[in-house]
């Protein structure tokens, strides 16, 4: 895919003689989700891990937005635009909605923090765009609250807003609703496949709720035990015999028609 945001080519882990990612490509274009898929142990954080810059592959290529971000930092891949959701910290849920974006805003804009320039003009600049990125998200009337106070499905939400506050070209999401009831992880989705479309952001996720998976997706990507063994539209996927045989008797695949 030429004007891919995203390409991996080839690229492969093993742990301690464990194969966990094994000559793995894809490619994602700007307003695309991609979903990946695959049994647990299939190797899809550690393809996630790789491409955050969490871990070293030991072969392979990555290009982000033309660049090769092959086994750089974290930091450094975060600055070429590349958002992730994280579980939002023990230490930050003392803290207000707006300040945890606001921190987001900051740190993938200058780094470092400092109280200077958290509580200065600057911190009144990332409390506008923090609220912008709020209302996008739907919590601007939770700015005010501290995190500890809200329910579960509204720190997956601010996760995503977390994510989005380094305005990224890139998403990627591994296992971003985990925990989550079906009703509110389809709704996250929903979301994050709205915001995707507007900002023509190229969006990488995992989700074991394959109805989620389906209507979601524009693309899907199946590994299992390290290999991709499908890749291709949701309706594609769903019939490959493969991917069926790797499935056989979860139901995962047919759980239900919308
Ligand atoms: N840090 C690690 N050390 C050793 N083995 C690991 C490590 N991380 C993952 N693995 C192994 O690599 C394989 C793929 O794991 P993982 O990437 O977490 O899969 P998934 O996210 O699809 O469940 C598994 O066999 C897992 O046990
Ligand atoms: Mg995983």
């Amino acid at each position: 895919m030429s004007d891919a945001l995203l390409t991996v080519e080839n690229l492969s882990k093993s742990y301690q003689g464990v194969k966990a990612v094994q000559g793995v490509s894809l490619a994602v274009a700007p307003g695309e989700l991609l979903a990946m898929i695959g049994p647990n142990g299939a190797g899809k954080s550690s393809c996630f891990n790789m491409l955050n810059g969490q871990i070293k592959p030991d072969t392979g290529r990555i290009r982000i937005c033309g660049k090769d971000t092959t086994g750089l930092s974290p930091e450094r891949i975060s600055r070429l635009g590349v958002g992730r959701t994280f579980q939002v910290a023990e230490t930050f849920l003392s803290m207000t909605v707006r300040e945890n974006v606001q921190l987001a805003i900051q740190s993938a804009r200058h780094g470092t923090l400092s109280l200077q320039s958290f509580f200065g003009n600057l911190g009144r600049k990332s409390a506008a765009e923090a609220d912008d990125i709020l209302d996008l998200i739907g919590l601007l009337g939770e700015a005010g609250r501290s995190c500890r106070e809200l329910p579960y499905g509204d720190i997956k939400r601010l996760e995503l807003a977390i994510a989005l506050a380094g305005d990224p070209k890139l998403l990627l999401m591994d296992e971003p609703a985990a925990g989550m009831a079906t009703r509110e992880r389809m709704l996250l989705m929903r979301l994050t496949s709205r915001i995707a479309k507007e900002r023509q952001l190229a969006v990488l996720f995992t989700e074991h709720d394959m109805d989620i998976v389906f209507e979601h997706a524009d693309r899907i990507i199946v590994l299992n035990r390290g290999q991709v063994i499908a890749e291709g539209p949701p309706v594609d996927v769903r019939m490959n015999a493969d991917v069926q045989a790797v499935y056989l008797g979860s139901g995962a695949l047919y759980k239900q028609e919308h």
